[in-house]
């Protein structure tokens, strides 16, 4: 059930568009453009670190994928581009995997990404059905992570028939987790934003870093709706197209609910700018997802492009918003544009 569930997944995210009916607000603003910028674009650098590991540029390929021959393929092909490029990845959930231990294979990407900073997955409901640190331990192994996301995806499991929908009394558990476990956890949304509390709370039970996946990409209660099985389940769904916390919010909000913590940034990031307004606004790192599945899903090659151009795009940005490495362009001022402008 669970295989089947990751090939839906894919085939619904190449096939439909399920994107969000928000924005992610990052449209709102923009930098302050630099006739004399004072640098060569040729020396304009993007390297930075995360969790003491460094990086090329602070873009990660989100956790998207794993389960099936096709996610292997996927997968195979975004970790050769994070490799060539310097960047993070994050593996799909691995539940499929500790489950039938035989589906762990394609998962694996270190052998082509042995230097990469890269993140195991698992939804952290799972911590209130059964699973414990020795689970955590097992996804971080499974594939040589040097750090594991637990996801949190309430409103997706609570569109899903089969889904988990006790989240009660999980803080606490990943508090224990965060302990015990020999590798960094990050605590992960999904495409609909953490609030200044929530990353308090976080912070609090020891996470090393949030992801945000705000508001404004792919919405996972639209990819549910494409799942269900009957015009109810569909209309339900449907109602949650403008859910969640817009991105640029939801990056501010968790700055200041866990002002100590990376942040990193994603949930309908699409280009280069994109991730530039999001290091600007505070993020350490931004992540992206559909657009490079859908890249991945064609070739190596396309795969490689999608990151070589967000890279690119990056650079030109910083460049014409003055800033020459990323501590830079985490000080460049950006305008919020109002209503009419
Ligand atoms: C095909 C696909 C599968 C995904 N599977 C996972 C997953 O297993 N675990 C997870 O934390 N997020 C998963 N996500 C969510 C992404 O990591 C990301 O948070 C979300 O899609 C928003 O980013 P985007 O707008 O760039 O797609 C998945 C996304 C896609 C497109």
């Amino acid at each position: 059930m669970l295989e089947q569930r990751k090939a839906d997944h894919i085939r619904i995210n190449l096939d439909k568009d399920v994107s969000s009916s928000l924005t992610t607000g990052l449209e709102r603003y923009r930098f302050v453009h630099q006739a004399t910028p004072e640098l060569d674009l040729a020396a304009v650098d993007t390297t930075t670190a995360l969790l003491g590991k460094t990086l090329h540029a602070p873009v990660l390929i989100s956790s998207m994928t794993g389960g099936t021959e096709r996610a292997r393929e996927i997968n195979r092909r975004l970790a050769h581009a994070a490799q060539m490029h310097g960047i993070v990845m994050g593996l799909g959930s691995q539940r499929a995997a500790i489950q039938q231990p035989e589906l762990a294979d394609t998962f694996r990407v270190r052998d082509i990404a042995p230097d990469i900073l890269l993140f195991a997955n698992l939804g952290a409901v799972q911590l209130n059905y059964g699973y414990d640190v020795e689970h955590c331990r097992e996804a971080v192994e499974m594939i040589g992570a040097d750090a594991l996301i637990l996801h949190f995806n309430a409103l997706q499991e609570a569109l899903q028939p089969e889904g988990n929908w006790n989240f009660r009394g999980l803080l606490k558990r990943v508090e224990a987790v965060c302990r015990k476990l020999e590798v960094p956890v990050i605590a992960k949304e999904v495409g609909w934003g953490i609030n200044e509390q929530t990353a308090r709370q976080l912070a609090e039970a020891g996470v090393a870093a949030i992801d945000v996946a705000g508001g404004g990409g792919t919405s996972w209660s639209e990819v549910e709706k494409h799942r269900a099985t009957s015009a109810s389940q569909r209309r339900v769904a449907a109602r949650f197209r403008g859910w969640g916390l817009p991105t640029a919010e939801s990056i501010l909000m968790a700055r200041r609910g866990a002002p100590h913590l990376p942040i990193i940034a994603s949930g309908g990031l699409r280009d280069g700018v994109d991730v530039a307004k999001c290091l600007a606004l505070g993020a350490a790192a931004a992540g992206i997802a559909r657009p490079f599945v859908k890249a991945a899903a064609m070739s190596a090659q396309a795969a490689d492009e999608a990151v070589s151009e967000i890279i690119m795009e990056l650079r030109v940005a910083m460049f014409a918003a003055g800033a020459g490495t990323i501590e830079a362009l985490r000080q460049a001022p950006l305008m919020r544009m109002t209503n009419d402008e």
